[in-house]
């Protein structure tokens, strides 16, 4: 599809993403580079950065691909200290590494919530912290729209609660709190702006076959899909090159859900057609009522 966006919008950013070379991350790598930035993409995986640093640049998109774990300290320092290396500075950061499973919550170990912790949520506070210095420097000062962005791929399963997924909805909360806190200190000290999208169910990626394989999907209807669709990684990479371009400039601690509507949907009680019917009822009924009747009796 093509993008609403000027070619030029992110046109001499360096963007750094983890997670960066597949799913999520990996199209708004493309995105990205689409409307002119530099990307460099972290991940556990070489063959699959190869493959995408290959992709991207067949897009004619400067790009490089750093092997590296967000849990670790040493690689976060290693691979943001060798993106500036590479492009020269670093204005935007996308934390689009996550770690997930389904687990009923009695079947989980300490150990399986801690991990999902460590990806997602400490592993996100560490390349923001490696980054800050960069970020810093990328900025052209207050007042200006040229500081530096971190954004974060979220979720919005802990809006509300999701079955099977207490982990990844206390991992994502988390990340959400950390977009708004580091929005709050490091917008008003070094003019860094921290946002977030919350995907929803986006096809054809790693998340939606992990978390709501095929088996569990099939009975979706009209009613509990606002937009009767599932997302694509393209409507979460646009929302990205939004938030990243100057139209977002004014945009900070803001976490955008990209679904659809679908977390506030609920299966309908009562027909749209029965509804005119029942209010009227209701109404007449309320009317004729002797003032000072306990609705209860009515
Ligand atoms: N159900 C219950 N527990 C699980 C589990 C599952 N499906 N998968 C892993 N765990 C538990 C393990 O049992 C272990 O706990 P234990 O030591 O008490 O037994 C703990 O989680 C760590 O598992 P391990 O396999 O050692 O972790 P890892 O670091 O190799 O892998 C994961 C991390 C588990 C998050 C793995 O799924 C992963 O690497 N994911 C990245 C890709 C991904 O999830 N993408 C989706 C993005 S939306």
């Amino acid at each position: 599809m093509e993008s609403p966006f000027k070619v030029d919008a992110l046109k001499g950013k360096v963007a750094l993403l983890t997670g960066g070379g597949s799913g999520i991350g990996f199209e708004i790598s493309a995105q990205f580079g689409k409307h002119g930035a530099a990307v460099a993409i972290m991940g556990r995986r070489r063959h699959v950065l190869d493959d995408a640093v290959r992709s991207l640049k067949s897009l004619g998109i400067p790009a490089v691909g750093f092997e590296g774990d967000v849990r670790k300290r040493e690689d976060a320092q290693r691979v943001v200290e060798a993106t500036v290396k590479h492009f020269g500075k670093l204005d935007i950061l996308v934390n689009a590494a996550a770690g997930n499973f389904l687990a009923a919550a009695e079947d989980l170990s300490s150990n399986g919530f801690r991990t999902v912790l460590d990806i997602d949520a400490v592993g996100t506070f560490t390349m923001c912290r490696e980054a800050l210095e960069y970020l810093k420097k990328g900025g052209h000062g207050r007042n200006s729209s040229g500081g530096g962005l971190i954004l974060n791929i979220s979720a919005t399963l802990h809006y509300t609660a999701a079955w099977y997924q207490v982990h990844v909805s206390a991992a994502k909360a988390a990340v959400d709190a950390l977009a708004r806190n580091l929005a709050l200190e490091w917008g008003t000290d070094y003019d860094i702006r921290v946002n977030g999208i919350a995907p929803g169910p986006i096809a054809d990626t790693p998340g939606m076959s992990k978390l709501a394989p095929e088996e569990m999907t099939s009975g979706n209807s009209r009613d509990q899909m606002p937009l009767y669709r599932l997302g694509t990684k393209w409507d979460i990479a646009m929302a990205a090159v939004f938030l990243a371009s100057d139209a977002g400039k004014y945009i900070n601690g803001s976490v955008m859900p990209v679904d659809g509507g679908l977390w506030l949907s609920k299966p309908r009680h009562l027909a749209k057609e029965a509804v005119k019917e029942l209010s009227r009822t209701v109404e007449r009924r309320s009317r004729v009522a002797p003032t000072g009747t306990p609705s209860s009796k009515l």
